[in-house]
C-alpha cells in the first residue's frame, strides 16, 4: 500500500537550532516515504549541518540564498515564488523563536521566510528551543498568532535539552513528525481533539498460586497501536494494560492492571469519563477458584486430583453495558473458526457499535506481529468491511475513523 506521503512534495524548511542535524533523518524518512524533498536552510541553519550533507542525501540542490549567484538549477532565481508555488506542503523542523516570531509578523528577510510568505500550500512547523524561550510569553503569543493562521504546529517534547536543562523543548521525535505528516495528507491530524478514549489491551494473568498462573497468547500490541493512533490524533487516552512488554505509548495515560477482576474494576472507574471506549484486551473468560498464596507442592496437587477448579469472570463489557449512554463502544473478536457468526452474535450480545474481528490463523493476523488482517462488523452484521493485511497502526487508524464517524458532533 503507498504512503499517504508518496509523490507528495515537500518543501523541508531547516532552521539554526541544535536540533537541525534530526532535520537529516527527517529527509531520509521522508524520502523512504517516497516523498518528494527539496531542503531550503537559513543561513545560521549551515553553522549546525551542511549544506552538502542535505544535498548528498537529496540528490539536488539546497536551497540556502535569496539571492543566488549562479542560476545553477535552471531556475529563474525566484526561488521563493518557485518554492512557494511548487510545493503541496511545507515543514519547517526545526523551528526556532526567532523564525517563529518572524512567521508571526511576516519578515521575510532570508529565502526559507520569504517562501513561507509566498506558499499558497498548508505550513506544519515543529519548533525546538530552550525551555524557557519556549514558555515565553512572546513565543507563545506568537505560536498563537500562527496557530490562528491555520498553520500546524507539532509540539515540542518534554526532556533534557541541549543547555543540560530538562523542560519543554526537545524537538518532537522524528517518527512522530512523519506520523504527524501522514496525518496531516489523510484529513485526520489532531481530528480527535476533545474526546477521550479508554483503550483496554493485552492479556489478562490469572493466578494458580503465588508463582504459576494462567494467561494467553495475547501481546497488546492491537491495543497500543489503537492508544498511540488516538493521541496522535488530539484524543485524551487512557490505557488500561494487562502485563505486557510494552512502552506506553505518547502522550497516553496507562494503567497496568494484571486479573480479569482487576481490568473489570479499572473499566468500571473509567467508563464515566470516556467518549468511548475499545476494549482490546484478551480477557480470561475463567480464573481458579481459590488460588493458593504460597506455592503449591508437585505432591499436594496430585493428591487434591492435579485437578483445578474454575470460575466464570464476569463479562467486562456486558457488565458496563448500562453505563453506556451515547459513549461509543467496540469490541475484538478473536475466533479461529466460523468467525463471522460467531462475532455478530458477541456484537448483539455485548451492546456494541462495532466489533473487530480476527483469525490468528490466517496470514498476517498471527500473535505478536506488527500486522493483522481484521473484519469490521456493525448493525446486526449486516455492515460488513474486510480490510487487507496492514500494519496494526494502520488498522487502528481505520478503528479511529469508525468511531470518529460516530460522535454526532465530529461527522
Ligand atoms: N470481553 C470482556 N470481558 C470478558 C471477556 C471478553 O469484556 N470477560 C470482551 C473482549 O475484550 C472483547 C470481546 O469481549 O472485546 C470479545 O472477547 P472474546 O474473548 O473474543 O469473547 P468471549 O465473549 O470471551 O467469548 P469466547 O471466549 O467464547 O470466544
Amino acid at each position: 500500500m503507498s504512503s499517504p506521503l508518496s509523490d507528495k512534495k515537500i518543501v523541508l524548511g531547516v532552521c539554526g537550532s541544535i536540533a537541525a542535524y534530526k532535520s537529516v533523518f527527517l529527509l531520509r524518512e521522508l524520502q523512504r516515504e517516497d516523498a518528494q524533498v527539496r531542503v531550503v536552510m537559513t543561513p545560521s541553519a549551515s553553522n549546525f549541518v551542511a549544506p552538502l550533507t542535505f544535498s548528498s542525501l537529496s540528490g539536488g540542490h539546497v536551497y540556502t540564498e535569496m539571492f543566488p549567484v549562479k542560476k545553477d538549477s535552471g531556475a529563474s532565481g525566484l526561488w521563493h515564488i518557485e518554492l512557494g508555488t511548487w510545493a503541496d506542503a511545507m515543514l519547517i523542523a526545526p523551528i526556532t523563536a526567532s523564525t517563529i516570531a518572524k512567521l508571526a509578523w511576516g519578515i521575510a528577510d532570508n529565502l526559507l521566510t520569504s517562501i513561507v510568505l509566498a506558499l499558497r500550500a498548508p505550513l506544519i512547523i515543529a519548533p525546538a528551543m530552550d525551555a524557557d524561550m519556549y514558555i515565553h510569553p512572546t513565543t507563545m503569543s506568537n505560536l498563537a498568532k500562527l496557530k490562528a493562521r491555520g498553520v500546524t504546529v507539532i509540539d515540542p517534547d518534554e526532556g533534557e535539552l541541549a543547555s543540560g536543562l530538562t523542560g519543554t523543548g526537545r524537538l518532537a521525535e522524528v517518527g512522530n513528525i512523519i506520523e504527524a505528516l501522514k496525518h496531516f495528507f489523510q484529513g485526520r491530524y489532531r481530528d480527535l481533539t476533545g474526546k477521550k478514549i479508554l483503550v483496554t489491551a493485552g492479556p489478562t494473568q490469572e493466578p494458580i498460586d503465588s508463582v504459576r498462573f494462567i494467561f494467553n497468547r495475547s501481546s497488546g500490541k492491537m491495543g497500543f497501536a489503537v492508544a498511540s493512533a488516538a493521541a496522535n490524533r488530539g484524543a485524551e487516552v487512557r490505557l488500561i494494560s494487562g502485563p505486557v512488554a510494552l512502552e506506553t505509548p505518547r502522550n497516553v495515560f496507562r494503567e497496568n492492571v494484571a486479573t480479569a477482576e482487576e481490568m473489570k474494576q479499572a473499566v468500571i472507574r473509567n467508563v464515566d469519563w470516556c467518549d468511548s471506549m475499545i476494549m482490546t484486551a484478551a480477557v480470561a473468560d475463567y480464573r481458579v477458584a481459590s488460588p493458593a498464596d504460597r506455592k503449591v507442592k508437585k505432591d499436594e496437587f496430585a493428591r487434591n486430583g492435579a485437578k483445578l477448579e474454575l470460575v466464570e469472570n464476569t463479562d467486562i463489557l456486558k457488565t458496563v453495558s448500562s453505563m453506556k449512554g451515547n459513549r461509543v463502544f467496540v469490541g475484538f473478536a478473536l475466533e479461529t473458526d466460523n468467525e463471522i457468526d460467531n462475532a455478530i452474535k458477541k456484537l448483539k450480545s455485548k451492546s456494541l457499535d462495532f466489533i473487530v474481528v480476527n483469525n490468528p490463523r490466517e496470514e498476517g493476523a498471527a500473535f505478536g506481529t506488527d500486522t493483522n488482517k481484521v473484519t469490521i462488523l456493525s448493525d446486526s452484521g449486516e455492515n460488513r468491511v474486510d480490510l487487507p493485511v496492514m500494519s496494526k497502526y494502520d488498522v487502528a487508524l481505520r478503528i479511529l475513523d469508525r468511531v470518529r464517524s460516530l460522535f454526532p458532533d465530529l461527522s
